[in-house]
């Protein structure tokens, strides 16, 4: 195995000498004997743990070049593990780097079979924190604000949600339904400035057109029959913070042009009122239509259109998120297996299958539905295609060559009808459509008995 590296800072010769010798066998020593050629090693050779005294040339008897060292090594690699060597009665400042972020001390003269304990501790310390640090970073890859996703698509969806989120401008986002176009605002929101403010979502398909506008911007006292008091609308309560319009492409033009108004002056106006109330809101907007196709057909207004899609954000259907089907389905099946408090541990190489070739047409949240009732209704400990209800007559055909396709498709029909029929051949036959030798001689070579 190889060995790990320590590095030995340390200007007397006699001290080094006696580390190296008595430490050579345990770890790959590197030495140096001041500040500049220390960083220039550590930097070089990345050593886990460092040893070093606080005396360094040109100023031996002092500390400053020491803690400059400390500094600077801790600025390279902030999980490098120090530990400070100082001279006798200078506990003082060896508690002051301790302070500054080394690791541990240790006093001169050095008894080795003591300081051999620390760096054992040290350097065993030093690889869990760096496995740590893989693990973290590779969930951090793999998912951003509860989305998970490490397809090439999804990245570049990750990446634009980063970039447009500390703007103002409005956003768009499209997405079939299903394929997370509300977790996307809400990770704009929460990566903007304003996310200490209230995120209000709107879905302007689920509200009656009729109600919508008080809905929107509120009512005063009075403004239609049933308006028994004053309502502020859901707009005046973002106030600061990001209104999240859902089903864009179900507002009806009117108030599209009420809605526009209110992008251009950042003003609203009451149902029944008369007076202008400011509200500073960023807006995002979420279709699965295609609102192109609307703005040609006249349902949806262009200036708002424009307005509203500053900047896009795409979401691709899962079909088209190879790598991240698995992933997801894995994350969820974990996360129901849990709640459900079910021993169930993962997928059959079937179900596997099923679940990659699948077109997914609700995307994300049917594959949701699809896991939580599977994880409810499985009876193994891995879900099968049939708890998880993909399967279709086909799919187990697939991965399939044609020609073995056709045989397998050829025998199970041959066989299912030779045992409805109680293997009366002359009857198969005829319900097959084919003469009796030639359901004999197929039957020789799909290799079925009569049963
Ligand atoms: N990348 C992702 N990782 C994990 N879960 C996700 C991801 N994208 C979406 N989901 C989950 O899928 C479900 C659907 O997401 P969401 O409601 O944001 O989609 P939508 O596009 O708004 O759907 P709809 O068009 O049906 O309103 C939610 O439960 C969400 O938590
Ligand atoms: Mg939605």
């Amino acid at each position: 195995m190889e060995k790990a590296k320590l590095l030995i800072i340390e200007d007397d010769e006699a001290i080094r000498t006696q580390m190296k010798w008595a430490l050579a066998q345990s770890y790959e020593i590197l030495i140096a004997e001041d500040r500049p050629s220390a960083i220039e090693i550590f930097i070089k050779e990345r050593p886990p743990v460092v040893t070093l005294d606080l005396g360094l040339p040109p100023y031996p008897g002092e500390v400053k070049e020491g803690f400059w060292a400390l500094s600077e090594l801790l600025s390279q690699d902030s999980l490098v593990k120090v530990i400070v060597i100082t001279g006798q009665g200078e506990k003082d400042h060896a508690l002051k780097a301790i302070g500054e972020g080394a690791y541990d001390f240790f006093c001169k003269p050095i008894h080795i079979e003591e300081l051999r304990v620390v760096l054992n501790r040290a350097f065993y310390i030093s690889q869990l924190e760096h496995e740590y640090d893989k693990l973290q970073q590779l969930l951090c890859n793999e998912s951003f604000e509860g989305m998970l996703g490490t397809s090439p698509p999804m990245q570049e969806v990750f990446s634009s949600i980063r970039k447009v989120a500390t703007t103002e401008v409005p956003v768009l986002i499209v997405g079939e339904s299903g394929t997370g176009k509300e977790l996307v605002a809400k990770a704009i929101h929460r990566n903007s400035s304003r996310k200490g403010f209230p995120f209000v979502v709107i879905n302007c398909s689920a509200i009656p057109e009729a109600l919508l506008e008080s809905e929107l911007f509120g009512h005063e006292k009075g403004a239609f029959t049933g308006a028994h008091i004053q309502r502020k609308g859901r707009v005046e309560m973002v106030q600061g913070g990001t209104l999240f319009l859902d089903e864009i492409g179900e507002l009806s033009l009117s108030l599209q042009v009420k809605l526009l108004r209110f992008l251009q002056e950042q003003k609203i106006e009451r149902v029944g009122g008369r007076e202008a109330i400011g509200v500073d809101a960023r807006i995002l907007a979420a279709t699965n239509r295609d609102l192109k196709h609307a703005l040609n057909e006249g349902k949806f207004r262009e200036d708002l259109y424009y307005r509203l899609g500053v900047v896009t954000v795409s979401l691709p259907p899962l079909r088209e998120r190879e790598k991240d089907i698995l992933l997801l389905a894995t994350a969820l099946l974990q996360r129901y297996a849990h709640e459900s408090g079910k021993k169930i541990t993962g997928f059959t190489p079937q179900s596997i299958r099923a679940i990659e070739t699948y077109q997914w047409p609700g995307n994300i949240r049917e594959l949701e539905n699809r896991v939580k009732r599977a994880v409810i209704m499985a009876g193994g400990q891995k879900l099968t295609p049939v708890d998880l209800e993909l399967t279709s007559p086909y799919s187990k055909f697939v991965g399939q060559g044609l020609r073995e396709a056709r045989e397998a498709l050829e025998k199970d029909l041959i066989q299912n009808t030779l045992s409805k029929n109680k293997g009366n051949i002359t009857k198969a036959a005829e319900e097959l459509g084919v003469s009796r030798p030639t359901l004999y001689e197929l039957m020789e070579k799909l290799e079925i008995g009569k049963g």
